[in-house]
């Protein structure tokens, strides 16, 4: 797969552009906005001049790069791809629109995918003649630098179109996951409790946020704590997730959005970007401090993970994806410290079964239910993964 197009010159157009130009395709960037693909040249050429500063990269490499990628404002220029990614407003009859204008300029065996972080798949490909050769192809933000692609055939894809995906993608220097076509696919629907049971501590008045955060960095070895994380991914963007994976599964729950959310929202303090999200942004004010108190520290963590371990081994059970496939997407595409499905084994199942049992006596509430791999597991005294083998010397 050497000629690539990309439909939008967006933040994930831009990125995913910059990925396969890297890998030496040809790629033509092409979005209804002539403003977007302005920035978007102005801004790889600034990416690319800091990589070089950086020494990460020489000036001919950079200079490749750039010249790898062509820009145009028609899509009759797409005649010769084989593989069309698009990356444009996550709206269902836009993008169908454009799939079907794109159809009658490619040839038949031209793949065309859709970089969709929400929408199905499925309905996508539907808007196809020949929906075969569709797939889904989720990039993570910013794609140059996350390693993680979850591939998500639709219902109509033929498996070697997976195949050559995959392949493709893999010779990107990309790492790429199965998912099937469910909302949220792997990571934005494993990684829903990451945020909504520190919002419901917080909501409960068992931690601050500044407390929450601090145990699952600190303590819980996470990168960053669930109130600074939504603070930076924007209350906007990580509410609407939440809220389409709550209404698509047919409102389990499980995934139901968090009032303190929607009031950040409903404010306009979207975090970061705004100056203002759960914390202050602005230099003269003073970040809240955390009670460094383990016992409670270490109580938040349990809590946390076990609703994370919850949700990955119910996405093992709902067949969503596979078991090293769920870890290493939490592991590559969010950075978690350890896969989900390995830390429930390192815990123990029966473990797991009786603290979710204990919080469900608790709530009466389903979203505490636990999965029931989980519970025929701790019954039959299996793991998810076999224990490594001990060293000859231990
Ligand atoms: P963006 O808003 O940065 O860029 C979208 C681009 O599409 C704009 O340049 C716009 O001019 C162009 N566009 C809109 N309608 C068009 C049309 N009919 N034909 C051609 N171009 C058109 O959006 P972003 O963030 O890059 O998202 C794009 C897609 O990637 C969405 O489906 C989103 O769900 C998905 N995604 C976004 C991630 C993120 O963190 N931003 C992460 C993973 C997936």
């Amino acid at each position: 797969m050497n000629k690539v197009g990309i439909i939008g010159a967006g933040a994930m157009g831009s990125g995913i552009a910059q990925v396969a130009a890297t890998a030496h395709c040809q790629v033509l960037v092409y979005d209804t906005s002539a403003e977007a693909l302005k920035s978007n040249q102005a801004k790889l050429a600034q990416i690319l001049e800091k990589l070089v500063a950086k020494g990460r990269l020489n000036s001919e490499k950079a200079s490749q790069i750039q010249a790898n990628i062509s820009y145009t404002a028609q899509l009759e220029d797409f005649a010769h791809c084989e593989l069309v990614i698009e990356a444009i407003i996550e709206n269902l009859p836009i993008k169908k629109k454009v799939f079907e204008t794109l159809e009658s300029i490619v040839s038949k065996d031209c793949i065309i995918a859709s970089n969709t972080s929400s929408l199905s798949i499925t309905s996508l490909a539907a808007a196809l003649q020949k929906p075969a050769r569709f797939v889904g192809i989720h990039f993570f933000n910013p794609a140059p630098l996350m390693k993680l692609v979850e591939i998500i055939p639709a219902l109509q894809t033929h498996t070697a179109t997976v195949e050559t995906v995959r392949q493709t993608i893999n010779h990107w220097d990309k790492l790429t996951v199965l998912a099937k076509d469910t909302p949220g696919f792997i990571v934005n629907k494993v990684a829903r409790p990451f945020y909504s049971e520190a919002l419901r501590l917080y909501e409960e008045g068992i931690a601050d946020i500044a407390t929450i955060d601090w145990a699952m960095t600190a303590l819980g070895g996470f990168r960053m704590g669930p109130f600074t994380l939504m603070d930076f991914i924007g209350h906007d963007v990580n509410y609407v997730v939440t809220e389409t994976v709550f209404k698509e599964f047919y409102y389990d729950p499980r995934y139901k959005p968090s009032f303190a959310q929607k009031r950040l929202v409903e404010a306009g303090y979207l975090g970061h970007k705004a100056g203002r999200g759960f914390y202050h942004y602005q230099e003269n004010v003073a970040p809240p401090l955390p009670r460094q108190d383990e016992v409670l520290g270490q109580q938040i963590v349990e809590r946390i993970v076990l609703m994370l371990i919850n949700e990955a081994a119910d996405t093992v059970h709902q067949q969503i994806a596979s078991k090293a496939d769920i870890d290493t997407a939490m592991t590559q595409g969010v950075n978690y410290p350890k896969g989900l499905l390995q830390w429930a084994d390192e815990i123990g199942i029966a473990a797991c079964v009786s603290q979710l049992d204990n919080l469900y006596e608790i709530y009466h509430e389903d979203r505490y239910r636990c999965s029931p791999l989980l519970r025929k597991m701790a019954q039959q005294g299996t793991t998810f993964f076999q224990p490594k083998p001990m060293a000859i010397d231990d």
